[in-house]
């Protein structure tokens, strides 16, 4: 099984955009893949038009103190075999990271609600939030990679080296093994790139470099990424012949035949 959170704490960079069409293109090469969203905002919830299934939520399983099986929701299945499940948010997960915040192995609770699941997906997405508190840190801590997606702005290189520092810290205190760095996306361009974006570019290459973060793409901005989540669909499932279909279908190749 493949783990990855798509994890920036700055927010409004593409991260729920991203996941939802990652794991729409894993699923439509045959993956069982599990969208997570661990975003009290429930963005992703949304842009998929899932409803929580009844039962335990997910907010209730981190927070419970008796381990709690949550049922993730089928969003589609594909032509290859693949499915495409959701963990869906609830208001409930607004007052999570409060309620974490009080309790014993609070960054190790998402560990504890998905390990039932293991064997059940290849790939498992996670969804975080744009904040760098104990929820992130419970994505941080069980994921085995990072995907980041990014913006071509001054503001990035800061909130770049801010995640770092966490995900080096929670190597340190939380992780048997380090957090693999899988890369960063380059989100939201403009196209064709103004001069700003390209010089923006050309310090993010040369941090991908020292950071050993490769840049694995580019999403430019596109009117099929909101149509498709408008209909609640993914991209390679809404516009299979877009331009954007092939960039989601490569990113998730960097995905396949991963740990
Ligand atoms: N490639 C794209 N083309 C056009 N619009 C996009 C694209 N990617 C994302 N968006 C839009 O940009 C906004 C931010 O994207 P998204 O919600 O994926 O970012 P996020 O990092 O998850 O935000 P948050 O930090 O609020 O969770 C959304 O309105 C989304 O629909
Ligand atoms: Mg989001």
């Amino acid at each position: 099984m493949t783990t990855t959170a798509v994890v920036n704490q700055k927010g409004g960079v593409g991260k729920t955009k991203l996941t939802i069409n990652v794991g729409g293109a894993l699923a439509e090469g045959g993956a069982r893949v599990l969208l997570v969203d661990l975003d009290p905002s429930g963005y992703l919830t949304d842009a998929l038009k899932v409803t929580p299934s009844d039962g335990f939520s997910l907010a209730e399983a981190l927070t419970s103190s008796r381990r709690a099986r949550v049922e993730p929701v089928r969003h589609s299945t594909t032509e290859k075999g693949g499915v495409l499940d959701v963990l869906p948010n609830t208001a409930a997960m607004l007052t999570v990271a409060r309620e974490l915040d009080r309790l014993r192995g609070r960054e190790q609770r998402l560990a504890r609600v998905l390990a039932p699941l293991d064997g059940d997906y290849d790939q498992v997405l996670i969804d975080c939030p744009p904040t760098l508190d104990v929820v992130t840190d419970n994505a941080l801590a069980w994921a085995r990679r990072a995907l980041i997606p990014v913006q071509a702005e001054d503001t990035t290189l800061k909130a770049l080296q801010l995640l770092l520092g966490q995900i080096a810290m929670v190597d340190e205190f939380l992780r048997a093994e380090p957090l693999v760095l899988h890369g960063m996306v380059v989100s939201l361009l403009r196209r064709p790139p103004s001069v700003y974006a390209r010089s923006v570019l050309t310090d993010l290459e040369r941090l991908a470099d020292q950071a050993g973060l490769p840049i694995l793409g580019t999403v430019p901005l596109s009117v099929v990424v909101t149509e498709a989540a408008r209909h609640g669909r993914t991209v390679v499932d809404h516009a299979p012949t877009s331009y954007h279909a092939t960039v989601y279908r490569a990113l998730a190749k960097t995905l396949e035949d991963v740990p």
